[in-house]
Formats: structure tokens, sequence, C-alpha cells
């Protein structure tokens, strides 16, 4: 399927060199670059801001696909997108107004995410839909790279396919924690076409990896 997206997260990459890592990924073929932000409180690690972010969009065309996994997230969206980020994505747990913040990024011209836990239903969506254009299946905790794919969010995936089937609009349907070789596959065949990938690309060659898990999502 040539519609699957690989969205890598430098979560595991070597953040003293990320313009290398920048370019091992244009090297593989990548086209987005998922960014995990994480404040210490909505999940329990810290990652990097909106000064990182600017410096990497001086060095790169990748699309900009910024994760926050943060408390508050209202109050980083115009800080994000002024970094630069292309996509937005809130987690549905972190705010009592999905539905404003979403309005609030897609009123700035960029693309809104909505992530969910591995707990949280994928019912909650049904009144955010047309403001959405990503929803990220978490199939980890979010916090830290290089979990375990937790199984039974296969079913969610499913439920949102038929979901975003019926919207008018196009809704990517991502997946994010424990993508592999092994995982991509039954991710694909449940629905999935945006696939994050952090710690799997970052053992070994990048470069290499990174063309062995497009190569399995164009079968
Ligand atoms: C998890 C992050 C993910 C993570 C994925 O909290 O949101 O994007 O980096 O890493 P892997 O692919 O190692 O599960
Ligand atoms: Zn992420």
């Amino acid at each position: 399927n040539l519609l699957v997206n690989i969205a890598p997260s430098i979560l595991n990459a070597d953040f003293s060199n990320l313009e290398l890592v920048l370019k091992q990924l244009e090297t593989g073929g990548a086209k987005y670059l998922h960014l995990d932000i994480m404040d210490g409180h909505f999940v329990p690690n810290l990652t990097f801001g909106p000064p990182v972010v600017k410096s990497l969009r001086a060095k790169t065309n990748l699309i900009f696909d910024v994760h926050l996994m943060v408390e508050k997230p209202e109050s980083l969206i115009e800080p994000f997108i002024e970094a630069g980020a292309d996509m937005i994505t809130i987690h549905w747990e972190s705010t009592r107004h999905p539905h404003r913040l979403l309005q609030k990024i897609k009123d700035s011209g960029k693309k809104a995410g909505i992530a969910l836990n591995p707990a949280t239903p994928p019912e909650n969506l049904e009144y955010l839909l047309d403001l959405i254009d990503l929803i990220l299946i978490m199939s980890v905790n979010p916090g830290f790279g290089g979990q375990s794919f937790i199984n039974n969010q296969l079913t969610k995936i499913r439920k949102v396919k038929s979901m975003v089937c019926k919207a008018p609009q196009e809704i990517l349907l991502g997946v994010d924690g424990g993508i592999n070789l092994q995982t991509a596959p039954l991710v694909i065949e449940a629905g999935a076409n945006f696939l994050v990938t952090g710690s799997f690309l970052f053992k070994g060659d990048v470069i290499k990896n990174l063309k062995d898990l497009l190569a399995v999502c164009q079968k």
C-alpha cells in the first residue's frame, strides 16, 4: 500500500547530533519528522521544547509533526507553530477543551491531530471529527521509547478506521509506539496509514532500518 506514511520519532536518536539524524532520515526516504514533546507532568519524562524545534526547522524541509504530551497544551500551541510545526497533535486526556484547541490549531492553518492513550475509547472523538486531520492511537503508554506494542489497540484501530471512512475529509490514522517490522503489517492490516517509529529505527543502521520499514509499508 503506497499510501502508508512513516513518521520517524527522534526520541531515541543521538540528541548531540540531530543534524546528522535529519540527513539520515531524508536519505532513508522520510517525509515526516515526529517530535515528541514531554513535560514531566502529563508523562513521566522530559524532552525538548520550541527552541530545539526551531533549530531543527532551519535544517530540513521534513513535515514537522509535533506530538504534545503535556498538561495545559493550550499554552504551547502558538510557540510550536512559531517554531515551525506543520501538524500539532494534542492528547484527548490533556485538556477539558479538545474541541477548542483543535479549532485553534485549524484556525492557524496547521493540521490538527488528536492522540488517544491506550485506555481512552475512540467514541470520544465523535463530535470532534470535523476538526481532525490525524487520529493518533497510542499503542504504548506515552512517555518513553522502546516499549512493547499493546495488542488490544488493534481493535481500536479497526474501530477508528470505520469512523474515518465515514468522515467527509481525509483523516490520517496514526499509530504510535512499538512499531517495527513485525507490528507494522498488523497495524496496516487493521487500517492504519501513519506509522510513528522511534527505537526500531535507531538500533543499528538508521537508513537501512527506515528503508526496510518503508518496504513493509509498500507491500
Ligand atoms: C511515546 C512517544 C513515541 C515514541 C515511539 O511516548 O510518543 O513517539 O517515541 O517510540 P517507539 O517506536 O520506540 O515505541
Ligand atoms: Zn509520539
